[in-house]
């Protein structure tokens, strides 16, 4: 039930700030762990700070923003001092909602709010407000300008939020972008943070640095006495995306926003808003991955009947073309770049051929799976990528060889739904063209889901994949397929805030460095999924693309050295530590035949929830957790780890007590090494009821998934 309490409302007109300089608003969470001051210091600087459990966690930052005049870029007075309180408000919202899909089946909203209204003291005074929700867990807050006579159309130059941590943290970070979030995560003290370090960024094709010091959001932070700090924002809409830039003298944090083509940061009119400011805090790591501030940050969904919204398990024609089995293209140079694209011939080596594409759809339909993804259908890919070219692909003239209609037929007849791919080859200007007709064909050929990317430099030129075009593109894009009542999964867009919320057809998001770069680069360490729940799926879900079990890539070609850098079992437990709606199961058909009991685990495990249990965390080290299926009493439990092996304990107390489950353990087998031995795994069956406590040996880079369903 939704009910919404107002526990206080305390309205106060200040008159004569001057006077009430230095004097500290306080607002407290509901449970009293986290107080946040705001002030104006000297010169009327908007400031603020936050402490948890009575330790500072933020020292005395600064707020505000710095405008231009879209007229005449003529700079305005600054936002950040010189000004005077003209109001503020406190109130308290104690709800709860349910989201279409997620976590758990109900999330508690529950916050103390304060906005203050602050005026320049200048003639022409803009007035605007700084809006602050502390929840139990964390503090979000922004920038709203109402309608008001000195100012309308504005253009935000600058953004000068500070985060002045309290010491040297040890930083979970990627490098400060304004493109790319596709590098590996770096863990270093925050002195450390230096991107133009080839040890910290391995080259990223599209991408642009702008200051070594500066690191992308989420950021995860944990402080030499243990407490956990996560800095990120939630419903960036219609403004650019902010990195960090990092103080390494005081440790203080100062918003960057990606800037525009012409070097402006936002366009905005009254009324307006920014995103919010996230931090979230804790002394457990679990906490973190539990928190559902950024969500709760976000708007209701806009999607009246979500119904036709369905979580997603789906194969596809996808890793075969990453190891080098088959191509995207027709002509199979895998060139890409300037390929003579007239009189194209059939290499042979085509990988979304309508008899390929059958045989993935077989596997789904055997094996209950609910769709298909097929890259590389339709014309374009010989000529896609780097050029700055910006009419590539048309979204709707497939290759020959892939016969649409008898596809269409056939995945009908098989129950599996066919998954759309739109690579716009990071030609946004061309999609919004082809958007309507694209959508249109796909909703007349049966497909009711869309992988987009943005692979490669962003037209209109100049533009940013991060900047605040780009934003408003993402979100046009998750709009119109909701019109279409079309699923969407976004590669390359920018980092997700929650927005899934407000979206909740927009299943997942890529928006980091997926499986894909196993494929063909050095890979992700054994650490990297231990450190994403607590980096970029603060955000929003991944489409991480799991579910390797040829972990060795020589098998498809002996010259390839890529290796996988975890175990089989792993490969599982990332089913249940990578919360998402939408799962790949990224191998290939022929692969999963030869090890169909190590499969039944895909097979069975769910996409969605209603509980979520995370039992113990460490970022870049392990994490555990245990989630009940939607509707079911059936849990699933996954444990990973980095590169050293360790034993993961579950404590089966969430179980119904006085019930007997099965639990079915694929774990990594005795000599399991994800170096020497990945693909070694073994699986048993044990009765298990709520007393007990499980101990699960991990391999190095290893893990362990269980399935638990009541005894009949
Ligand atoms: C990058 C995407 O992340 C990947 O999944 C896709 O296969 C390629 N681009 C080609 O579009
Ligand atoms: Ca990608």
């Amino acid at each position: 039930m939704l009910y919404k309490r107002l526990l206080a409302a305390v309205f106060a007109v200040v008159i004569g700030a001057a006077a009430l300089a230095q004097t500290k608003t306080t607002v407290t969470s509901p449970n009293k762990n986290i107080t946040l001051n705001f002030w104006l210091g000297d010169n009327g600087a908007p400031m603020y700070e936050v402490l948890y459990k009575n330790k500072s966690i933020m020292l005395p930052s600064g707020l505000g923003l710095e405008l231009k005049e879209t007229m005449t870029d003529k700079v305005l007075p600054s936002l950040t001092n010189n000004l005077t309180e003209v109001a503020s408000m406190q109130i308290s919202s104690n709800t709860t909602w349910k989201p279409v899909w997620g976590d758990v089946k109900e999330i508690r909203d529950n916050y103390t709010q304060l906005s203050v209204k602050l005026s320049q003291k200048t003639a022409e005074a803009i007035e605007f407000t700084i809006v602050f929700k502390v929840f139990d867990d964390g503090v979000g807050f922004r920038y709203e300008f109402a309608e008001q006579k000195n100012l309308k159309h504005f253009i935000v130059a600058d953004e000068k939020t500070e985060f002045h941590l309290t010491g040297n943290h040890k930083a979970f970070w990627i490098p400060g972008d304004y493109d790319s979030n596709e590098f590996s995560p770096n863990v270093t003290s925050l002195s450390e943070v230096n991107g133009e370090d080839p040890k910290y960024a391995a080259s990223i094709f599209a991408h642009q640095f702008f200051d070594k010091d500066a690191v992308q959001t989420p950021l995860m932070l944990k402080s030499a006495d243990g407490l956990y700090i996560n800095i990120h924002e939630a419903a960036l809409v219609n403004y650019p995306a902010m990195n960090l830039h990092v103080d390494k003298a005081s440790f203080n944090l100062t918003s960057k926003l990606v800037p525009d083509a012409l070097g402006n940061k936002a366009y905005l009119q009254t009324p307006a808003k920014t995103p919010w400011r996230t931090i979230i805090v804790s002394d457990k790591a679990t906490d973190i991955l539990a928190s559902h501030t950024i969500l709760n940050l976000n708007e209701p969904s806009v999607i009246k009947d979500p119904s036709w919204i369905k979580p997603t398990k789906y194969v596809g024609v996808w890793w075969e073309m990453h190891v080098g089995k088959s191509t995207w293209d027709y002509a199979g140079s895998q060139n890409a770049t300037n390929f003579d694209t007239k009189n194209l011939k059939a290499s042979g080596k085509h990988g979304a051929t309508t008899a390929n594409v059958k045989r993935y759809i077989d596997f789904a339909s055997k094996n209950g799976l609910d769709g298909v993804l097929v890259e590389g259908w339709n014309v374009g890919w010989e000529d896609w990528f780097g050029q700055y070219k910006e009419n590539v692909f048309d979204f709707v003239t497939p290759y020959p060889d892939f016969d649409v209609k008898e596809l269409h037929r056939y995945a009908a007849s098989k129950k599996v739904k066919l998954i759309m791919h739109h690579e716009t080859s990071g030609s946004a200007t061309n999609y919004e063209r082809q958007m309507d007709t694209a959508y249109r064909f796909m909703k007349a050929n049966g497909y009711d889901a869309v992988k987009t990317g943005y692979v490669g430099h962003i037209i209109p030129r100049g533009e940013h994949h991060d900047g605040q075009w780009m934003v408003n593109h993402y979100v046009r894009v998750a709009q119109k397929t909701a019109s279409y009542k079309i699923m969407l999964d976004a590669h390359e867009p920018v980092r997700p805030t929650g927005l899934s919320r407000t979206y909740p057809n927009w299943l997942a998001c890529e928006a980091a460095r997926g499986m894909e770069f196993n494929a063909w680069s050095e890979g992700n360490k054994p650490r990297h999924e231990t450190i994403f729940p607590f980096t970029r799926f603060m955000g929003g879900p991944m489409d991480y693309t799991p579910g390797i079990f040829q972990l060795e890539l020589n098998y498809w070609d002996k010259n390839k050295k890529e290796t996988i850098h975890t175990t089989l079992a792993k490969q599982l437990a990332l089913y249940v530590t990578i919360c998402s709606p939408l799962q790949m199961a990224a191998d290939l058909p022929e692969v999963y035949e030869k090890k169909m009991d190590a499969f039944q685990f895909i097979k069975d495990v769910a996409l969605d929830w209603d509980d979520s249990k995370y039992l113990e965390a460490e970022p870049g080290e392990y994490i555990t957790e245990a989630r009940k299926a939607k509707g079911t009493n059936n849990w699933f439990v996954g444990a990973i780890t980095n590169e050293n092996a360790r034993t993961a304990t579950v404590d089966l107390s969430f179980l119904d007590a006085g019930k007997k489950y099965t639990a079915t353990i694929y774990a990594d087998a005795d000599d399991a090494d994800f170096e020497k031995n990945p693909a070694a795994y073994k699986i048993s069956k044990q009765v298990v009821d709520s007393k007990m406590i499980l101990s699960l040996k991990l391999a190095r880079g290893g893990g362990c998934a269980i399935s638990i369903t009541p005894v009949k």
